[in-house]
């Protein structure tokens, strides 16, 4: 069998046995995600790796490691939170005002371990204390990768994971665990974390006011990434935010649906 052929059988392996919605991920991705494995665990061809991966569990699943990578952390990429906290935030509370439900609803699609989601949830709780406004907060945390969403429901971080916070933010929300940080109950009393494929979601109801889907699908095939952002804007109520990460860009028709608030930092409105 050739390069191309192989490639084919380990990318049905990956489908099988991982159930991982590999068809939706780019050739040059999987290969680079790849080569980085085959590199660690010594193995000189794609031939070699495949019978690596039959006979050896823990391999296989540091590949599906390797191809969800989750690298995250607390307000990542500071001048997007800034934005949200200055005038997205505020703007979703007024609106609130004239809405049917008291409930801000929020979706931080692939979560990763929840610094994202934690993140938003203070942010959130710190808004609706300045605007004396009483309503709720409801965030959803949604990742494909089980041990991240294990992760952030335990809400536990080292102490280093926590240096990009506010220390007032560190000392009103986290309480320590030994040299750890772990998020306060009255913050994680608004958040779910849960399972859940981006490759294979159903449209639903317009139920959020902000979504933010932020360094997940860079490396969704471009047919999939645009089916996604048509979904995302008809699950944002009219005036709701969505947020992509900050080198990624809107493509399909959503991009001309979407109103762009920022362009810097991937800030977009549903208007109608
Ligand atoms: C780099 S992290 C991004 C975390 C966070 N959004 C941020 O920007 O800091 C990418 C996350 O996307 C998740 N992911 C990758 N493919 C996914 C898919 N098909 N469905 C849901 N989540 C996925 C990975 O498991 C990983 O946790």
């Amino acid at each position: 069998m050739n390069d191309k052929d192989n490639l084919l059988v380990l990318r049905n392996l990956i489908q099988n046995k991982l159930h991982f919605e590999i068809t939706q991920y780019k050739d040059r991705y999987i290969e680079r995600r790849l080569n980085a494995r085959m590199g660690l665990t010594h193995v000189k061809s794609i031939n070699e790796y495949i019978a690596l991966l039959k006979k050896d569990p823990d391999e296989l699943s540091k590949l599906k490691d390797a191809l969800t990578i989750n690298v995250t952390e607390f307000f990542r990429n500071p001048g997007t939170f800034n934005i949200l906290e200055k005038s997205i935030i505020p703007q979703i509370i007024t609106n609130k005002e004239s809405d049917s439900t008291d409930v801000i609803k929020v979706w931080s699609a692939g979560c990763s371990s929840g610094e994202e989601t934690y993140t938003l949830a203070i942010l959130f709780l710190e808004g609706l204390k300045k605007s004396h406004k009483k309503f709720k907060v409801s965030i959803n945390g949604t990742d494909i990768d089980r041990k991240s969403i294990l992760t952030a429901k335990t809400g536990i971080y080292e102490g280093n994971k926590v240096k990009s916070i506010r220390k007032d933010l560190v000392d009103k929300y986290f309480q320590p665990v030994g040299d750890d940080y772990e998020i306060k109950p009255s913050v994680k009393q608004h958040i779910r974390f849960s399972f859940l494929d981006l490759t294979g979601i159903n449209k639903k109801a317009p139920i959020y006011d902000l979504i933010l889907c932020r360094n997940v699908i860079i490396y969704f095939k471009e047919d999939m990434k645009k089916e996604l952002f048509l979904n995302f804007y008809d699950m944002l109520r009219k005036n709701g935010f969505f947020i992509q990460g900050k080198n990624e860009s809107l493509i399909g028709d959503a991009k001309d649906q979407f109103v762009t608030v920022n362009l810097a930092e991937r800030v977009y409105k549903k208007m109608k």
